[in-house]
């Protein structure tokens, strides 16, 4: 940024939209009133398997206010159904079908959608639904059943790439630890249920107030399901209330709202229920089998790293499990493998940090292990075998502050006071243990366009069809756009979540900062260029003479001359002599080709203080310092926000969360969040966040890795290494609950 100074970036910016949130005035996707609104209410199976021998609606379409029930039986007939369609995030076979036939493929698959005129009547008749079932046995579990497992024909994300020869290197191994680390289905739970209104207007074009991740992912799977053009579909999502992941792929309330609009040709809504929510996607059960080989030092001869995690009948969902085995440290000899086994259940989905968080909770809770066996500090085991090479594609990181992480993230949280020995630092009845844990996520780019207008008066719109899932979108881009062109940060607006903005990626994978700030900065550039056409074509006044961007600093509003800090010029002085109304610039960014030479990833070091209870077992986790390596930071103030949700979420995967499913029905019991349990307040401590510095010119213009996922990975393996530390006792299967500790 040779020509804008650093007013904004970097700088702890409030959100921009806080005040419409905390205000009320920020809609979400079910808050969009409509003329005319119905209200569709979803009848789930209550059987995880089998076939829908009748449905009586009956009694339900007799109700007064009950405009029809949508079943199989009477669903209109679409292309759809006979002609394969996946969205963006969907992973390879046959994406769910609602209404499609009789067939019941998972617990709580919707089966029939009641509409009314209005919701309480449409929530009645929906109970008056009855469905008789002829029942399969179902399987439900993945415990027990390693040998079903298989290979998929494909990977989502990255295949697993072993190298050398791990055999050799365990035999040549001073030392081995081996042993077999699992976790539970887990549920996204955003505060928001997924919604959508479908408003339908006299021209028959639908405006879609949807809840998603992204909107012309939607928008596609709307055109492509209902066999509509893309002018008759617009789909609009400002505000959403978390999703995780959970909006990567358009959900049946989706398709139910607009077959029902179209089919009534009525604005419709379609809400899930809580327990709903926990009938579509979730993070997956794996069981990971680990074998780490080293020298009597230390150093790693061989890692071997298989999971086993579970998939529906119908996709083969695959995340990126296992290559972290090969890529965090230095090993000539990596064995991984990642397979799959069938549930009756629905096909899982990305959630926060999808594979990363899973695959490094094993990896590093068995480098942990291998320290005490070889009587060695766990952080100078990370030392010992720290690369600055990607050595499972043998690229050079594009930039690696992970020592940084572990030094200052060490001395923050006081790592030298730690007693090596399990079960030796107490305070009476009060155990204490110290543990780490590294953390890794994939830095990415995506193609993304973005559109800047500057008018008259020095305001400055920005667009692009983004979304802003909770994570800040809102507030750093406008931090980009007002440091480009120098302006206030007042005088600058933001807009996402509409299909008529340029396009974007979906929100996930931490790639939003990247991919979209890059598009922002360049339409910016862009505005900077334009004015600096007209510049040149001034013949007096201050900027005259001046003939590349270089000579001229864009800040406090003006365009200020280098060699002159006194002769300077206003955006909108610029835009009156050239007779220009509007200044306005779009353009589309993508990762450039030298990116390809390295691997880029974010990483931490998490250290984690838990105080157990000899008694009873239960744990605290009273400390928590995670070093974030995350290149360049925007926003200091939002960014600690997004590790801190991360923190908060690895302590629930280590100590709470489960969806425990009831195996004779084959259903998750626990579908609410009365009994699915997530840290609250009382749960919480001291949390610090530390970024490291990190310069990293590589990853894209604005240096950023993006701060989404990386604060959750590590964090439950450095909680479990605690807890052993604490009570000299191994759990291997999460959550880590009192039970499993006694
Ligand atoms: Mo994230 S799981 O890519 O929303």
């Amino acid at each position: 940024m040779s020509n804008t100074t650093t007013n904004y970036i970097g700088k702890p910016a409030s959100r921009v939209d806080g005040r419409a949130k905390v205000t009320g005035e920020a809609k979400y996707a079910a808050e969009f009133p409509a003329p005319g609104l119905t209200y569709g209410v979803v009848v789930s199976s209550a059987v995880a398997k089998g076939t829908i021998t009748k449905i009586d609606t009956a009694a339900a379409l007799s109700l007064p206010g009950v405009l029809q029930v949508f079943t199989h039986q009477n669903r209109p007939g679409l292309a759809w159904f006979d002609k394969k369609y996946q969205d963006e995030d969907a992973p390879p076979g046959t994406p769910f079908r609602p209404l499609y036939d009789e067939k019941i493929l998972f617990s709580q698959q919707p089966i029939a959608l009641v509409v009314a005129d209005n919701f309480e009547v449409a929530r009645y008749a929906a109970s008056l639904v009855e469905i008789t079932y002829e029942t399969e046995p179902h399987i439900t579990s993945i415990k027990n059943r390693l040998h079903e497992a298989y290979t998929p024909k494909e990977y989502k994300s990255a295949e697993p790439s072993p190298r050398g020869d791990a055999e050799k290197g365990l035999a040549q191994a001073e030392i081995t630890h081996e042993a077999e680390y699992s976790h539970p289905s887990e549920h996204h739970n955003p505060m928001e249920m997924h919604a959508s209104t479908v408003v339908l207007a006299e021209d028959g074009t639908l405006t879609v107030y949807d809840k998603t991740q992204g909107v012309q992912n939607s928008q596609n799977y709307i055109t492509q399901v209902f066999g509509l053009a893309k002018e008759q579909v617009q789909v609009i999502s400002p505000f959403v209330g978390g999703a995780f992941g959970s909006g990567l792929r358009p959900q049946y309330q989706l398709f139910l709202a607009v077959m029902a609009a179209l089919e009534l040709k009525r604005s419709v809504r379609v809400v899930l229920t809580r327990q709903q929510m926990f009938s579509f996607g979730h993070r997956p059960a794996t069981i990971q089998h680990l074998v780490l080989g080293s020298t009597s030092q230390g150093a790693l001869t061989a890692v071997v790293h298989e999971g086993f995690a579970e998939t529906s009948r119908f996709e083969d969902y695959t995340e990126n499990l296992v290559n972290w085995s090969a890529m965090l440290y230095k090993c000539d000899n990596v064995q991984l493998a990642h397979k799959l086994i069938q549930m009756d259940a629905y096909t899982p989905l990305d959630m926060r940090a999808p594979g990363g968080v899973t695959g490094l909770y094993a990896l590093e809770c068995a480098m942990d292990e291998l320290a005490y066996k070889l009587d060695k500090d766990p952080l100078e085991l990370r030392l010992t075998n720290y690369t600055n090479i990607d050595l499972s594609k043998d690229n050079p990181f594009s930039s690696k502050e992970l020592k940084a992480c572990y030094q200052q993230g060490a001395e923050k949280f006081g790592w030298a006071k730690r007693n090596p020995q399990p079960r030796s630092m107490r305070e009476g009845k009060t155990l204490i243990g110290y543990g780490l844990a590294t953390g890794a996520w994939e830095v990415n780019q995506q193609k993304s366009s973005a559109k800047a207008v500057l008018s008259p008066d020095g305001q400055l719109k920005v667009t692009s069809a983004t979304a802003d899932i909770g994570t800040g979108t809102y507030t750093i881009m406008t931090q980009i756009a007002a440091e480009t062109l120098g302006l206030p940060l007042a005088n600058v607006t933001f807009k996402l979540g509409d299909t008529a903005l340029p396009q974007a990626p979906l929100q996930g994978g931490s790639w939003t900062a990247a991919s979209v700030g890059s598009a922002v900065k360049a339409a910016c550039e862009g505005i900077q260029e334009k004015l600096l056409a007209h510049i040149r074509n001034l013949k007096e006044g201050p900027l005259a003479g001046v003939q590349k961007l270089e000579e001229v600093l864009f800040a406090d509003g003006k365009i200020i001359l280098k060699s002159n800090p006194a002769q300077h010029m206003l955006l909108p002085e610029v835009m009156r002599l050239a007779g220009e109304n509007f200044i306005e610039a779009t353009v589309t960014t993508k990762p450039e080709l030298r990116q390809k030479k390295y691997s880029m990833f974010s990483h931490s070091a998490v250290f984690v203080e838990v105080l157990v209870d000899e008694d009873f077992g239960t744990i605290r986790v009273t400390r928590v310092v995670s070093a974030i390596a995350g290149g360049r930071i925007i926003n200091p103030k939002t960014a600690r926000s997004q590790i801190l949700g991360g923190i908060v979420w690895g302590m629930g995967m280590a100590l709470e969360e489960e969806s425990v499913m009831d195996q004779p029905y084959g259903r998750f019991i626990n579908h609410d969040l009365a009994e699915y349990h997530v840290p609250v307040n009382a749960d919480i401590h001291d949390l610090e966040v530390i970024f490291v510095e990190e310069d990293d010119d590589i990853v894209n213009p604005l240096g950023v890795k993006g701060l989404g996922e990386i604060g959750i990975v590590g964090t439950a393996a450095a909680i479990a290494n605690a807890v052993y530390h604490a009570t000299g006792k191994r759990v291997r299967d999460l959550p880590i609950t009192l039970d499993k500790l006694m």
